[in-house]
């Protein structure tokens, strides 16, 4: 995949064109909610936290969280839009947080996986940051269980790319059981629908997507070009609901 600089790209629009509604974020906090401990509160660390898209939600739910970004501008815009006060943001790289050992109950990677250089350092770091019994929550897509949005058979070579992004959920597994973690839970969570199919392409056009980037500029203007095309026929029609791959590990004590 071609490495992504949120610092130069995306982080601009991010915010707004991955927005979730609140019907979404509340899923998804349901769906944590159902793998991690009943006890409150909970120490969490959101890792990849980008713009704060889930943190403060997290806070809200679990107890203090600290987001873990790279990119300056990911966190500037995280510590502009998305503040609650038990939500904190620190630079640092799943592959090396500036966080205490065993200080979390857990860790969640909400597309942030792929994004990760080093992942053999990463689980080792993980399995350093999450106390023994603590939770990983594994919001990735796999190259075998890749859900599929209804926009993407517009683009040229569309689902090959988009799946070219991830790794084999087997080959994920290996890596993490290898490395102090077990697997406790592994499903799909229903994202609702995230409004109307025009909305939806509106947003697509600001292409904070990593996708995109994957693309030649002339598969990214005929992609466009046909889903304008099929968006136009019914453009108030909702977006489906998609089943999204969930990974739940546990730290090894
Ligand atoms: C697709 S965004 C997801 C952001 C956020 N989790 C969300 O769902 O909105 C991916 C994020 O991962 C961050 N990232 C890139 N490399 C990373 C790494 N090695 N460790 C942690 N995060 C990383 C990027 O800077 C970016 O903010």
């Amino acid at each position: 995949m071609r490495r992504i600089d949120y610092d130069t790209e995306q982080y601009r629009d991010y915010a707004r064109g991955r927005a979730f509604t609140e019907r979404q974020l509340r899923a998804w906090i349901g769906a944590f909610e159902a793998v991690l401990p009943e006890r409150r509160p909970l120490e969490g660390l959101d890792v990849g936290s980008g713009t704060g898209r889930l943190t403060p939600a997290l806070a809200r739910a679990f107890g203090p969280v600290t987001g873990v970004e790279p990119s300056i501008r990911m966190r500037e815009t995280a510590q502009e839009r998305s503040r609650h006060p038990d939500a904190r943001y620190v630079a640092g790289l799943a592959e090396d947080m500036p966080v205490p050992s065993a200080g979390a109950d857990y860790a969640l990677m909400f597309l942030s996986w792929h994004h990760v250089q080093d992942k053999p350092r990463a689980v080792r770091e993980l399995a350093r940051v999450v106390r023994p019994g603590g939770r990983l929550l594994l919001r990735a897509n796999f190259s075998d269980h890749h859900p599929m949005p209804w926009w993407l058979e517009y683009f040229p070579r569309g689902f090959e790319v988009d799946t070219a992004l991830f790794q084999p959920l087997h080959e994920v597994i290996e890596m993490f059981t290898s490395g102090g973690w077990r697997v406790t839970d592994f499903g799909t969570v229903t994202q609702p629908s995230s409004g109307t199919r025009g909305e939806r392409l509106e947003r697509l056009r600001l292409r904070t997507l990593s996708f995109f980037a994957q693309l030649a500029p002339d598969e990214v203007e005929t992609g466009f070009r046909n889903l304008e095309r099929a968006v136009a026929a019914d453009p108030d029609a909702p977006v489906p609901a998609l089943s999204e791959p969930l990974l739940t590990l546990e730290r090894r004590p």
